[in-house]
């Protein structure tokens, strides 16, 4: 029963895109598809997805629009383009983007007469319809209710709010604690190289002792919250002390410290404004723009 299932946009085939368009397909979602090089609609076409020959076209065919393009900008081009053509329909934003830009959107959105879902993908292209897949919602509650089976296509879904920021906030808040690990590790195999060790096998040690730092995390997190960073752990003393033997150590070795020598910085400050006796938490407080003067 193909035609029971809301009919869907999806604006943009980039690897992405099309991953979202192809799970939409094998829902049984009628499907409609627009990229801008247009070589790139053929392989949904052959799995039973129209294509349409420009946004307009292809925003006709659907309530539900789904927008995942390289940046916001290209989004805020292709809105614009559209005019009020997507006055009365839902579009879901799912492109990596600031919170900032998810508000100006969402405003450019209602000014046009659509509703607005700003979305962030959990996943790689690969994931999209599998069981560890998610994806972040904010905007319109009521879009998101009424389309939340539809979008459930993709994975899980999990809302964040109505401020159409906040999607983006957690999105960018989630990898930014993905990148700190994807630095830390890099930056180790890059020492541990400097004597022949293989990288892979010291993924062996490293794996479980970051796996068993990570499990303090929400500890740490209680401490943010509360703004109590007393600890009986680690404090921040005797991380002072050890910090330059790292810096030592990446010179030594001949590995950059670029990465690092910024910890160095915010270290010094700590105890500087006589938080020695915190635990590590006490950065993310330090981290606070307003705090860098006081
Ligand atoms: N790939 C991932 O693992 C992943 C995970 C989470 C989130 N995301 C986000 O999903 C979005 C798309 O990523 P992707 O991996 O699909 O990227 P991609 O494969 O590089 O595709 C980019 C898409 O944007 C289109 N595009 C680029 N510039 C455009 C413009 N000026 N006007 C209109 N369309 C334009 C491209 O069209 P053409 O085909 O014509 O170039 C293509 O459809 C990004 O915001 C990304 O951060 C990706």
């Amino acid at each position: 029963m193909p035609d029971s299932k809301t009919p869907v946009t999806v604006l943009g085939l980039g690897m992405m895109g099309t991953a979202l368009a192809s799970a939409l397909l094998r829902a049984g979602h009628p499907v409609t598809v627009w990229n801008r090089s247009a070589a790139r609609t053929g392989p949904l076409v052959a799995q039973g997805a129209r294509p349409a020959d420009s946004p307009a076209d292809a925003v006709a065919a659907s309530p539900l629009v789904v927008v995942c393009l390289l940046a916001n900008d290209n989004v805020a081009d292709v809105l614009d383009a559209l005019g009020d053509r997507i006055s009365g329909r839902t579009l879901v934003n799912l492109t990596n983007g600031t919170p900032a830009q998810a508000r100006e959107l969402a405003a450019r959105a209602a000014e046009q007469g659509a509703s607005y879902l700003d979305g962030g993908i959990m996943a790689v292209p690969q994931m999209i319809a599998g069981p560890h897949a998610y994806v972040l919602y904010s905007g319109d509650e009521k879009a998101y209710e009424t389309h939340r089976d539809t979008l459930a296509v993709f994975g899980g879904t999990r809302w964040t709010g109505t401020d159409p920021g906040l999607a983006a906030l957690y999105d960018l808040s989630l990898l930014t604690g993905m990148y700190g690990m994807v630095i830390g590790v890099m930056q180790a195999y890059a020492l541990v190289r400097t004597e022949g060790i293989g990288a892979e096998d010291f993924s062996e040690l490293l794996v479980p002792w970051v796996t068993a730092m990570l499990a303090g995390a929400p500890e740490w997190g209680r401490a943010v919250d509360s703004g109590r960073h007393l600890t009986d752990v680690s404090s921040m003393a005797v991380n002072h002390a050890a910090f330059p033997n790292f810096l030592a150590t990446f010179r030594d070795q001949g590995v950059s410290g670029e990465l690092f020598a910024p910890f160095q910085a915010i270290l010094d400050r700590a105890m500087e404004q006589g938080h020695a006796a915190d635990g590590l938490s006490r950065i993310a407080d330090l981290l606070k723009l307003d705090h860098q003067n006081a």
